[in-house]
């Protein structure tokens, strides 16, 4: 089979890419090793930037979410039994939304199923060839056949335990990382939000944040031992962990509710540069990780493939290569912002075993100074919401 694009991994990168080239009369196939119902629901991230809720929009993939999403115009930091909220609105014009990952997921394959063009669930053993000559290919199994995809280009949205990183030559990849000594334990519940805005809450028994997906459901963190067994926690004491990290001097009440789906997350922070190996593009968390403070991972997937849609757009409109060329640059100039910004509000909210004294009265001095100082919060407030996309820090047209 031929195409112009083979697109690995059916995330929020690999399917937004599909609906981004379809809409510009560029042909794709989709590969996915999961199942349907299986990526439909995989609870992840769930706070999108402004430009992402654009670019959604702009793929004609954002009618549910401008219906369902919820609007958020603060959030809030507490710490030391005091909440402070950071005015996103007022301190730069734009607001987030909140929407689920996989409802992002839903519309994406709703929107690919309706184009009738191919997106295979179920896929096995999937690999990349001849990537760095003109006419590289696709290789895999589905109910026990061989296929091969010859095309122009390959879209390597497989993710962090993805193939296509892996197949470019190690003396090509200069990897960047940092694992955090904890990870989060992340809860679905069926209860109102406790708060009208997500709460990110510094307590000296470590960090916990109050998110939500609906007007009836609640998203709760918590910061854990790294690989924590869950049989370690049973529903009573994430309750009260939850409740006395989150606690307020005016006597927050976290509402308690049925637990639909637990999970940990480790933390880490990953950068792989370059992004692209002859036709191998990498797009999302195939190329880089972020620790999911700042709420950055699925943004930054977005990010990168409004860039490599536009890329691909470009030159097959007979505009030249440039713009591929330029794509890991592009790229990863804002990629290492958002890195800076998580890894800055990860030290800011957690607690380190290491720490003493002096490291926790600086931290309490950070959040005092992020919470009174108007260019402090503004700064917290414009990484919040979103650098802008594109060539240069712009948002491209
Ligand atoms: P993915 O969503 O990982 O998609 C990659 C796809 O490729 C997957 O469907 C995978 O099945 C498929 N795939 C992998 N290998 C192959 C192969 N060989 N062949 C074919 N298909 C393949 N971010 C936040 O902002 N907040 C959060 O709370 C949050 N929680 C998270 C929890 C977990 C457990 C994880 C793993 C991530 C979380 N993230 C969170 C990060 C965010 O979900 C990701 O940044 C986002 O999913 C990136 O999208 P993607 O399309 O690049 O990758
Ligand atoms: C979530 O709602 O899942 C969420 C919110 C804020 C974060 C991370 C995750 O920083």
């Amino acid at each position: 089979m031929r195409t112009q694009v083979a697109i690995v991994g059916a995330g929020p990168a690999g399917l937004l890419l599909a609906q981004l080239l379809h809409l510009r009369g560029i042909d794709s196939i989709v590969l996915e090793a999961k199942s349907r119902q299986y990526i439909e629901q995989r609870v992840r991230a769930g706070v999108l930037e402004h430009q992402t809720v654009d670019v959604l929009n702009d793929a004609g993939a954002g009618a549910r979410m401008m219906h369902e999403g919820l609007r958020h115009e603060g959030l809030e930091l507490r710490f030391a039994g005091t909440s402070h909220r950071i005015d996103l609105e007022a301190l730069t014009g734009r607001a987030v939304m909140i929407y689920g990952q996989q409802e992002i997921v839903k519309d994406l394959i709703a929107a690919r199923v309706a184009t009738g063009r191919p997106l295979c669930f179920e896929v096995d053993d999937v690999s990349v060839h001849d990537v760095a000559t003109g006419a590289p290919q696709v290789r895999f199994r589905k109910d026990g056949a061989e296929h091969t995809i010859h095309c122009d280009f390959i879209a390597g949205c497989d993710g962090f335990h993805g193939i296509c990183r892996p197949s470019m030559p190690a003396n090509v990849l200069r990897l960047y990382e940092r694992v955090y000594p904890f990870a989060w334990l992340g809860i679905l519940v069926e209860t109102p939000p406790a708060s009208d805005e997500i709460v990110y809450a510094n307590h000296e028994r470590g960090f916990a944040l109050l998110s939500m997906r609906s007007p009836t459901m609640s998203r709760l963190y918590l910061q854990c031992a790294p690989e924590e067994p869950l049989a370690n926690w049973s529903d009573e004491r994430l309750w009260s962990e939850l409740q006395e990290r989150l606690s307020t001097h005016d006597g927050f009440q976290l509402g308690r509710g049925p637990i639909l789906q637990r999970g940990v997350t480790p933390m880490r922070s990953f950068v792989a540069e370059p992004m692209r190996y002859g036709r191998l593009f990498l797009a999302g968390d195939a190329a880089h990780i972020v620790p999911p403070t700042g709420a950055k991972g699925m943004n930054l997937a977005v990010a990168d493939v409004y860039v490599l849609a536009q890329a691909l757009v470009h030159h097959y409109g007979g505009g030249g290569t440039h713009l591929l060329d330029a794509y890991s640059a592009t790229c990863l100039r804002r990629i290492w912002k958002v890195q800076r910004f998580s890894w800055w509000l990860t030290m800011l909210l957690h607690r380190f075993e290491e720490d003493n004294d002096f490291d926790r009265r600086r931290q309490l001095a950070e959040l005092d100074y992020v919470t009174s100082s108007h260019a402090a919060a503004q700064s917290l407030a414009e990484n919040y919401v979103g650098l802008p996309l594109g060539a240069g820090g712009e948002r491209m047209g």
